[in-house]
Order: structure tokens, then C-alpha cells, then sequence
């Protein structure tokens, strides 16, 4: 099935995230549920731990955590895929059928095109692609845009009709909106953002999601200025809750903000589940880093798929639900008291789950030591003065190259209200990996970190006065049938 049929060295290779088998993995694509699985695509070059010819990767799994490997569904070998590939999409259930909406791009005498096609498939396994011809074309680029610069569509349906929108950009990043009755033919009805972000790139990515009578729209725009410790990353994702009008392509926003405040979150994709949850999921990593497992022949993950709820406006993140089936070994305390450095018999690890609700009362900043060793630890802490969450990896193992725009190197800070001095934290840790879940899933930082094997010491710490943990359970996540054979 894979062409790369190298051994990789599976050191920082995650437990319970999806991860490439072999080879480099970016975005996701195509998370669709079709015919009683979650089908998962992914930007995928098989051949080599870096990026190069696009494929589309295949995979799909009925609880998130346990994934079967599918034969590569899109291979570039049309001329308006030479040179670049299948790129970034999304998929769409209809009529029995499932279909692929993507990006073909290639590199011609006159400089690279991305231009939209279609493939379908009657098996949800084989993928044959439509008429061997893109279906939104470079001359669909709207006026004044750029035509190497079109991409990422996300295929949707609303009132019997077809929509797409496409990643653009001319002086400032853009999306477009199509619509269609047949997903050949397409008419274009205009930008939807209307240089409302400013940004010199694409807003690559878009997705959208309907929420009771909202639209919830995800992109994920490149270049996008940091503000205040708002987007500290060069590349960003974002999420604006509003209307899009289906006739004229605008979407007024009510409420905006950044879906991850930590290093390694982009290119989001959502589902919805037959019992009508959203699920997103997302490339755990970011351009322009060095990739430490680029030597042991493997590049890429994704997030822990998320369930995603709003409460007044503002985005609720929570790992799936059906992680719970894979606790093991629990460990659970209470009412522990952290006056300076403390561990606790039985938590530790480095495929885990840890939850604690802490009350801070009079200690002056309150953490975490993770993956915590004799020369390493990643640093996770609430600082009362500035009211931020501070996730530190800038000793959590081998050293990732950061583009030198993103400042402070390997600190990442949250702006995260602890009203009466309450925090809630859920971290899902995995080999190569944390994600924070803070308040309940209001604030969510995720990173990869390169630990030595043994850097598995959890420690908890307070400075400036005492802090409490009202509760604590540590589970592991395991009892995978392939681990019991
Ligand atoms: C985002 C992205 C997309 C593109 C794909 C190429 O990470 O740049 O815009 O389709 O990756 O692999």
C-alpha cells in the first residue's frame, strides 16, 4: 500500500493520534462520515519525510482513535497536477457517492496554476477523477486575483444547491464563493471576507459549519500580524461566528478568534457525526519549523479530534468523546496541596491523560512540569499577574528551528480568565505532543515537543504561596487490540 516501504524509527511516533505511516503528511482533507465510518484525507508525499508531490492519504476509523490505513485516493498524475500535485480539499456524501473536491496544482512554462477538481467514488475506496479536467478553472479566478493562488476548495451543500469556497488572495488574502447545481458547472458570486484580515498571503483552508441559525467559517490565513498574544504563529487558523450570504458570497462576523494559542495547529477541517456533533480535526505542526522526525523517515500528525461547542460567541474545544474507552491504569487524588515542587506516586507518563480542576489561592504562578526528565521539561503555567497560561518548550528536548518572526522563541502565552481563582486543565499527552485544554476547553494550546524516551516525570509546582489541587486523575490511553496480539 505504501510506496515508502523504508522502516521509520517510531521513538516520538504517537500512541493514539493519527499519524503518517511513512513518508510527510501536512493538512487534512476530506473528513467526511460516509456509509458508517469517518473518512480521513491528508496532504501526503509517500516517498520521502518532506514535502513534495501531493497525494491525498487515506485513512478512516469508527471512534477517532483506532485508524485503518486506505489505499493513496488521489494520485497527481494529470498535466494540471504536474509538478505540485493533488492539494488541499474537502469531501462531500451524495447520493450514495463520495466526493473529493481539491486543488490541482502544477507548474507550467508561464509560471504554477491551481485550479478546482472533482473525483468520486462509488466504494468510498477508489476515487476516479471527473472528466480528467479541473471544474473550477484559473479563468473562475475573479478579476484582479491572482491565478497561482487559488485553492483549498471546501465543497458544501445548502438548500439543494452546491456551494464551494476557495482560499485566494490579490494584495490581501480572500475567499471565494461558487455555487452550482451539478458540481461541474460553477458560477461565481463573489468574496466573502472582503480584505477584512489584511494579510500578505492566502487565507488557506476555508471550512464552514452551520450552527443552530449561525455560520461558522474556518480559515486559516498566512502572514497574519500577531496582536497582543493573538496570533504568535507566522501561520494562523481562526474561526468567525456570523452569516454567509449564499447570494452575494459576504459573511458578516459577530465574533472572531484564534482556535489554538499554541506552536502546532493549522488547516482545520470539521464533520458532522450522524448524532450531530462537530468534529474538527488538524495538522499538529506548522511551516517553516524544523521537523525532528524527519530523521527517523516520518513527518506529521493530526490533533485528537475535537468536539466543538459555542457558548455566547465563543468556541468550546473538547478532545472526543470516545477517548473515555481507552482510559486505563487510573490514578486519582485529592485535595493536594503545592508548595513548591511536588510529584505524585503514579502520575507520570508520556501517553496519557491528565485532568485537574486547582485552586490557585495564594501562589503567585502555578504549573506543570511535562515530560519532565533529568536535563528536560516542558513548562505549563498560570501566571495570576498577567492572567495567562504559558506553555515553555524551549527545553523540552531535541531543539525545533522556529520561523525568527515568532518571538518569543518557544513560548507561547494565553490570555485565560481564572475568576475566583479556579483552573481547570485537561492535557492529552502523546510520545511527541501535548494539548491543553484550559476552563473547560475555552483556551487550547497544543505543541509537539522531542523528549528523551525517559523524559516521563509529571511535577506540579507553585511559586510565590500555596495552591491547591482539588482533584487529579491521570489515566493512560491505551488497550489498542494491536498492543494485545
Ligand atoms: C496549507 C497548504 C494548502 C495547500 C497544501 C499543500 O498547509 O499550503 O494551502 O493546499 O498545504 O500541501
Amino acid at each position: 500500500m505504501l510506496n515508502n516501504t523504508g522502516e521509520i524509527n517510531k521513538r516520538w511516533y504517537p500512541g493514539y493520534h493519527f499519524a503518517v505511516p511513512a513518508g510527510w503528511m501536512n493538512d487534512p482533507n476530506g473528513f467526511v462520515y460516509w456509509n458508517g465510518y469517518y473518512h480521513l484525507f491528508y496532504q501526503y508525499n509517500p516517498y520521502e519525510p518532506k514535502w513534495g508531490p501531493m497525494h491525498w492519504g487515506h485513512c478512516r476509523t469508527k471512534d477517532f482513535v483506532t485508524w485503518e490505513h486506505l489505499p493513496i485516493a488521489l494520485t497527481p498524475d494529470q498535466d494540471y497536477e504536474k509538478g505540485l500535485g493533488c492539494f488541499s480539499g474537502t469531501a462531500l456524501a451524495q447520493d450514495e457517492k463520495l466526493y473529493l473536491m481539491y486543488t490541482g496544482a502544477c507548474t507550467t512554462g508561464e509560471g504554477v496554476l491551481q485550479q478546482q477538481c472533482l473525483a468520486v467514488s462509488a466504494d468510498g475506496m477508489y476515487f476516479e477523477k471527473l472528466n480528467n479536467a479541473p471544474v473550477i478553472t484559473k479563468d473562475a479566478v475573479p478579476e484582479g486575483y491572482i491565478q497561482a493562488e487559488f485553492r483549498d476548495p471546501k465543497l458544501f451543500v445548502r438548500n439543494g444547491r452546491f456551494y464551494c469556497l476557495v482560499g485566494g488572495r490579490n494584495t490581501y488574502g480572500e475567499i471565494f464563493l461558487y455555487e452550482s447545481i451539478d458540481m461541474e458547472h460553477w458560477e461565481y458570486k463573489g468574496t466573502v471576507v472582503n480584505e477584512y484580515f489584511k494579510v500578505d498571503g492566502v487565507l488557506e483552508c476555508p471550512d464552514i459549519v452551520r450552527l443552530g441559525d449561525k455560520d461558522v467559517l474556518i480559515c486559516s490565513p498566512q502572514n497574519l500580524p500577531q496582536e497582543g498574544y493573538s496570533y504568535q504563529n507566522i501561520m494562523s487558523s481562526v474561526y468567525m461566528v456570523g452569516a454567509l450570504n449564499l447570494d452575494t458570497g459576504r459573511f458578516e462576523t459577530d465574533y472572531m478568534g484564534e482556535i489554538d494559542s499554541g506552536f502546532d495547529f493549522y488547516a482545520p477541517q470539521t464533520l458532522i457525526t450522524p448524532d450531530n456533533r462537530i468534529i474538527m480535526t488538524a495538522w499538529m505542526n506548522l511551516w517553516g519549523r524544523s521537523y525532528p522526525t524527519a530523521e527517523d523517515g516520518w513527518v506529521g500528525a493530526f490533533i485528537f479530534p475535537r468536539e466543538l461547542t459555542f457558548q455566547n460567541g465563543r468556541l468550546y474545544q473538547n478532545p472526543v468523546r470516545e477517548l473515555q474507552q481507552y482510559r486505563i491504569n487510573p490514578v486519582c487524588y485529592e485535595n493536594i496541596l503545592v508548595e513548591g515542587k511536588i510529584s505524585l506516586e503514579g502520575i507520570s507518563g508520556n501517553r496519557v491523560e491528565l485532568n485537574l480542576a486547582v485552586d490557585l489561592q495564594d501562589s503567585d504562578v502555578f504549573g506543570i512540569n511535562l515530560f519532565s526528565g533529568v536535563k528536560h521539561a516542558t513548562r505549563l503555567y498560570y501566571e495570576k499577574k498577567t492572567n495567562c497560561l504559558i506553555l515553555d518548550r524551549t527545553n523540552s528536548g531535541k531543539k525545533i528551528k522556529e520561523n525568527p518572526i515568532e518571538q518569543p522563541e518557544g513560548i507561547r502565552r494565553m490570555k485565560l480568565d481564572a475568576g475566583n481563582d479556579k483552573l481547570t486543565l485537561q492535557l492529552l499527552l502523546d510520545k511527541c505532543s501535548v494539548e491543553v485544554f484550559a476552563q473547560d476547553g475555552v483556551g487550547v494550546m497544543t505543541a509537539t515537543v522531542y523528549p528523551d524516551m525517559n523524559d516521563v516525570g509529571i511535577e506540579f509546582f507553585a511559586i510565590g504561596g500555596k495552591a491547591l489541587i482539588c482533584n487529579l486523575q491521570k489515566y493512560e490511553i491505551g488497550g489498542f487490540e494491536h498492543e494485545n496480539e
